[in-house]
């Protein structure tokens, strides 16, 4: 078997193209390695895209055309303390800034087994559509997301990987998610 090709920005566009999630479009194979999040795609996930409560992206490989992975990405606002204000130097009067959120994100396991970086190349693109297709209309500092480790605490360190840091108003001892931002702007 081969081992793994790396996934980097320079490159991702080289093995993927990114594609909104339409009607038809057919979703059945994927299967990551967690149920609830094969299931979403598959069950969920067009149903909340046409009440405009979800927009799901995919990610196909250009070989296969195979879903390698998805996310679904909703409008979010964070609430900082004045401490994490300071560090992100936003001097505002009010705690609420914000921000794009990963509501959901997987990687289909064949696909794990194919390449390093996929879900890192995802999170990659989200911060390019906050940067690049909502701004200049529409204002995301961050990009936000509930961090599931009741599934699986190693996502805790996967978002650490890709820069997220906890947020002090919504991580306690006993959540089953862990709020966590990435700065998109320092
Ligand atoms: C979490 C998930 C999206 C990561 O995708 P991926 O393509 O495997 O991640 P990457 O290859 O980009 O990993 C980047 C780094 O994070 C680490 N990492 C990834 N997933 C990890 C996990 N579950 N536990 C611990 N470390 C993990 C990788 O080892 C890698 O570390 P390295 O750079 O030191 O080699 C994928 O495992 C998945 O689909 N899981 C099931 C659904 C899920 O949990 N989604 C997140 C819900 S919030």
């Amino acid at each position: 078997m081969n081992p793994p090709v790396g996934i980097t920005e320079d490159n991702g566009d080289a093995y993927f193209i990114i594609e909104r999630l339409a009607a038809g479009t057919p979703v059945w194979a994927f299967e990551c390695r967690i149920g609830e999040y094969t299931d979403y795609l598959r069950e969920n996930a067009l149903h909340a895209q046409a009440d405009h409560v979800a927009q799901t992206w995919l990610l196909r490989e250009r070989e296969s055309c195979g879903i390698a992975g998805y996310m679904s990405l909703i409008a979010d606002a964070v609430k900082l303390s004045t401490a994490e204000k300071e560090l992100h130097k936003l001097d505002y009067p009010f705690k609420t800034i914000p921000s794009l959120k990963i509501g959901k994100l997987a990687v289909a396991e064949v696909f794990r087994q194919k390449y390093r970086g996929v879900g890192t190349y995802l999170i990659y693109l989200a911060g390019h559509i906050a940067r690049n297709s909502i701004n200049p209309y529409c204002a995301a500092r961050f990009l936000t997301v509930d961090a599931d480790v009741e599934h699986d605490e190693g996502v805790l360190a996967f978002y650490q990987k890709n820069g997220f840091a906890p947020n002090a108003e919504l991580t306690g001892k006993y959540r089953k998610t862990i709020s966590m931002r990435l700065d998109l702007y320092i």
